[in-house]
């Protein structure tokens, strides 16, 4: 199964993509993971997506398809992937379908998870605590979401075109969440 998830920081995407890797037995491919542990390295390029992870801006869609891109061709993402926080424009989103056509492939679900504004701002502030990450903080979490809004939730009705759109309700608790993830993935399993 190839399913992407779309929900603004702090919606619960990496939380509920624990528990389904496990449970679906398939790859979790975090953009915004890969962008970090590149971020790390001491290089020029890795000064170049600090600039843009740390703004709370995205980085450059090409960038981001070609790490992904790199990912997919790998044994591991033979039977399935989970992308997570990817895409998150509607180039990303042409470029992923590409992509997965040239194979061969497609996606099987969008899994849109929905989280109020306020509540978004209160489990990052408190992320921020406990994880110490550095666009955690509310100055750049309110431009993080300002980009969600503008750039990544137009996705929603990309993929309801597609048929392809599932819409969890995120205020739940993360075991509530869960089942209704389980759900919709029983609904939209390939057979
Ligand atoms: P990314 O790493 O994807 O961050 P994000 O989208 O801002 O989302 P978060 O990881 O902050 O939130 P989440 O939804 O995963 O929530 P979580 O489960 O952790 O991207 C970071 C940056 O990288 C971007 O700003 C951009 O610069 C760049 N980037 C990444 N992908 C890119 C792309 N495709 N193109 C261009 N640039 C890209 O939960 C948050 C907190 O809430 C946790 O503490 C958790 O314990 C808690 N929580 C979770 N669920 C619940 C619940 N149900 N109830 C109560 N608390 C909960
Ligand atoms: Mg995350």
């Amino acid at each position: 199964m190839r399913l992407v998830f779309i929900g603004p920081p702090g919606a619960g995407k990496g939380t509920q993509c624990k528990r389904l890797v496990e449970y679906l037995n398939i790859p979790h491919l975090s953009t915004g993971e890969m962008l970090r542990s590149v971020k790390k390295q001491e290089t020029a390029l890795s000064r170049w997506v600090a600039s843009y992870i740390d703004a709370g801006k995205l980085a450059p869609d090409h960038l981001v398809m070609r790490i992904v891109s790199q990912k997919l061709q790998s044994d591991e993402c033979r039977n399935g992937a989970l992308f997570d926080g990817f895409p998150r424009t509607i180039i990303q989103a042409q470029l992923l379908d590409d992509h997965l056509a040239e194979m061969g492939l497609k996606l099987d679900m969008a899994l849109e998870l929905k989280v109020q504004e306020e509540e978004l701002i209160q489990r990052l502030l408190k992320r921020a605590e406990i994880d110490g990450r550095a666009d955690d903080n509310y100055e750049t979490i309110r431009e993080r979401i300002h980009v969600f809004n503008t750039q990544t939730a137009p996705l929603t009705e990309y993929y309801a075109k597609q048929g392809k759109l599932e819409t969890v309700d995120g205020m739940q608790s993360p075991e509530d969440v869960f089942e209704d993830i389980k759900r919709c993935v029983s609904r939209r399993r390939p057979t």
